[in-house]
């Protein structure tokens, strides 16, 4: 696919494409800092595309995903009590299916800033520490990287989708721990 020098839209993204500077960064309106950060990790617009190219065998095993994530939670009796008190595994497991298909749709504008400034409010809320929340997230990383690798064949797709999901869950964890 061909990229010229233009400011164009995939979605409700902006997008600015360079070929001078080289990599396609994204940028959101209004949103300086953060686009600084988009900027520093490298996230580009190349990213966003294998986003869309992960997402439907991220789609077929998030069943998988979410259970093996929810039972390393459970092991923790601290995070059980939180669960217990405030919802029930089954809705966590809906909603955490739900926020992780929305991350591979790469829709990376202001609502996906907002929405998780919220989770981070709740988390709070909660009484979820940064710690268990980082945990909670490298067991994430650990099933999308199976994933990737039972999926994907290529050696060269299989380190590209492995660099864009971990810019994907910085930048989640930037903004969710801001
Ligand atoms: C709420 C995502 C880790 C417990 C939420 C919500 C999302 C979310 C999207 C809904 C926020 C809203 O209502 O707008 C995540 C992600 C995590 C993570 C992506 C890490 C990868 C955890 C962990 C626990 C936890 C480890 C363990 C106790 C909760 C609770 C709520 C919540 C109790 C509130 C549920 C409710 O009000 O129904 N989380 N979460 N989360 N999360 Fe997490």
């Amino acid at each position: 696919q061909e990229l010229t020098d233009a400011t164009y839209s995939i979605d409700r993204i902006k997008v600015i494409t360079n070929l001078d500077t080289g990599p396609v960064y994204l940028e959101i309106e209004g949103e300086q800092e953060i686009n600084e950060q988009l900027r520093m990790i490298d996230l580009s617009a190349s990213d966003i595309e294998l986003l869309h190219q992960m997402k439907p065998f991220i789609e077929k095993r998030i069943e998988w995903i979410t259970s093996t994530f929810y039972q390393s939670v459970l092991d923790v009796p601290k995070l059980t009590e939180i669960i217990i008190k405030h919802s029930t595994v089954e809705r966590l497991k809906m909603t955490l299916q739900e926020h992780l298909l929305d991350m591979f749709s790469g829709n990376i504008d202001q609502e996906f800033i907002s929405k998780r400034l919220r989770i981070a409010k709740v988390h709070k809320k909660v009484g979820l520490e940064p710690k268990w929340y980082l945990s909670a997230f490298q067991n994430l990383q650990n099933a999308f990287l199976k994933v990737i690798y039972d999926e994907i064949k290529s050696e060269d797709l299989r380190l590209q989708m492995i660099k864009t999901t971990s810019k994907l869950l910085s930048l989640e964890q930037q903004l969710v721990l801001e």
